[in-house]
């Protein structure tokens, strides 16, 4: 069966600073919160290899992007790593090398036929940051960021017409602060809120700027698609748990970027909880006159949960888990390595969702992909990784998102996490999700999988077959 996107659909991959760059050329004291991760927890990171080397895109960018043209990536989400953009972080001065060099990338991609579009952070917030302001937590950090993205506006505006404030920005605080499963390993949820609000006030701040100095071009935030399901959909708890998760791994940041308001169910809980940060007249005013114009979508696997049935204990600290379990779904398709579920027709579902909750809002799938261990035994005899598994993987998600477009979603576009193998936060090089191999024990020589060519082919006609027919 053949499924086609109209003209204006792109295909596209995507990369971030931390994960891909390296650390060459910076300064001593430029690091960013990914590398505090890796520098004090290291014997948990993948082969104790990190951010420092990441598969070292600083010095090997010419070659990589002239691969990600060859392998049909016609629109490239990449970001800018602040912590090595700005290098007073005081006074928000920027380095003119670093700024250079972001400049030779984008001229770089634009000569290769690629269009640039830009992400402010991926978690790069400077360790400075960190450890003065306890970063988003403050007021000052927000208004840091601000001034920072004041400066990329100045420098790539010309050439840059899509941007976005954060990718993920649920991440860090959920993970680090909220859940204690990263360094460093804390359970202290009033802190993952006001990290969480400082990202929610950024993104509107940056928004406003971006409205005020007339950039041209569209602005917004990549969310990561916490796409909830309940165990029974017509079980009212179940419901209820679902919506609880819902509010907080998703709408608590979508909500206030498409409709300018937080999710009610949040602020109940929130207070009730006694964890309500400081939210001001001034912040609500903010939010609703700063929404965007594109969401990024980012979509791995659904959250599945069900009535909370296993007993919780008052003494620990508050998460959402309080009010809903995960539910383990029998015979859910899995990909092994990662851990992660497969399940195609949620792209179908979230367009849907954003269809007729969310006003309908211009959107694309800004990182979709499938992580694979030891994926040299997949290669042939010239050396080729053949990653059949990765073509089927993507031809089956466009499938479904094809069917919502055709329905009327207002998706523009499928961005492949990733372009090249990369540093994943704790598992490195343990899962390659790239259309372009980086052989790490062979001097990181760089290989285009077969993947590629498929991908190449899509994009050159924006159409692609697909064994069922939706
Ligand atoms: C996304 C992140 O959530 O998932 C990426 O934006 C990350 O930074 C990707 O690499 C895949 O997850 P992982 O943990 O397998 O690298």
């Amino acid at each position: 069966m053949k499924y086609t996107f109209p003209e204006a659909f792109k295909i596209g991959a995507t990369g971030a600073a931390w994960q891909m760059e390296g650390e060459a050329d910076k300064l001593p004291h430029q690091k960013h919160f990914p590398h505090l991760m890796w520098e004090n927890d290291k014997e948990r990171w993948f082969g104790e290899v990190g951010p420092d080397v990441a598969c070292d895109l600083y010095h090997h960018y010419r070659e990589d992007i002239a691969m990600f043209a060859r392998a049909g990536i016609r629109q490239y989400r990449f970001n800018i790593d602040w912590s090595r953009f700005i290098d007073d972080y005081e006074a928000v001065t920027v380095n003119e090398a670093a700024a250079q060099y972001y400049s030779d990338v984008i001229d770089c991609l634009m000569e290769n036929g690629i269009e640039p579009v830009l992400c402010l952070e991926h978690w790069e917030l400077p360790a400075y940051l960190y450890e003065k302001y306890d970063g988003y937590a403050t007021r000052i950090v927000v208004d840091k960021f601000v001034q920072y993205a004041r400066e990329a506006f100045l420098r790539y505006g010309d050439r840059v017409k899509m941007w976005f404030t954060f990718n993920e920005p649920v991440v860090i605080p959920q993970l680090c602060f909220q859940d204690g499963f990263w360094w460093p390993n804390e359970k202290n949820p009033a802190r993952a809120y006001r990290w969480m609000h400082g990202k929610v006030m950024a993104t509107a701040k940056v928004i406003k700027l971006f409205r005020e100095m007339k950039m041209e071009g569209e602005i917004g935030v990549i969310l990561n698609a916490s796409h909830v399901i309940p165990r029974d959909e017509n079980d009212p708890g179940d419901c209820y748990a679902a919506e609880v998760a819902r509010a907080f791994y998703w709408g608590n940041f979508l909500d206030p970027a498409v409709k300018g308001c937080y999710p009610e169910l949040y602020l109940d809980i929130l207070g009730k909880e006694g964890l309500m940060f400081d939210f001001t007249q001034e912040d609500k005013a903010l939010l609703r006159e700063n929404t965007v114009d594109i969401l990024g979508v980012n979509y791995y696997q659904p959250m599945r949960v069900m009535a909370k049935e296993t007993p919780w204990d008052d003494s620990q600290p508050f998460c959402p888990g309080k009010y809903f379990d995960n539910y383990d779904m029998p015979g859910k398709r899995m990909n092994p390595f990662r851990g992660w579920e497969i399940y195609p027709k949620c792209l179908y579902d979230i367009g849907m969702r954003i269809k007729n909750e969310y006003g309908n809002v211009k959107w694309l799938v800004s990182e979709s992909g499938m992580g694979v261990q030891n994926e040299g035994i997949y290669r042939d005899e010239s050396g080729i990784i053949q990653d059949d598994y990765r073509i089927d993987f993507i031809s089956e998600h466009l499938a479904w998102l094809s069917k919502a477009v055709s329905e009327g979603c207002n998706c523009h576009g499928y961005w492949l996490f990733a372009s090249i193998d990369n540093c994943s936060p704790y598992n490195a090089f343990k899962n390659r999700y790239g259309l372009v191999e980086v052989d790490i024990e062979d001097g990181f020589k760089r290989r285009l999988k077969k993947s590629a060519a498929f991908y190449k082919a899509l994009s050159d006609s924006n159409t692609f077959e697909y064994k069922e027919n939706l």
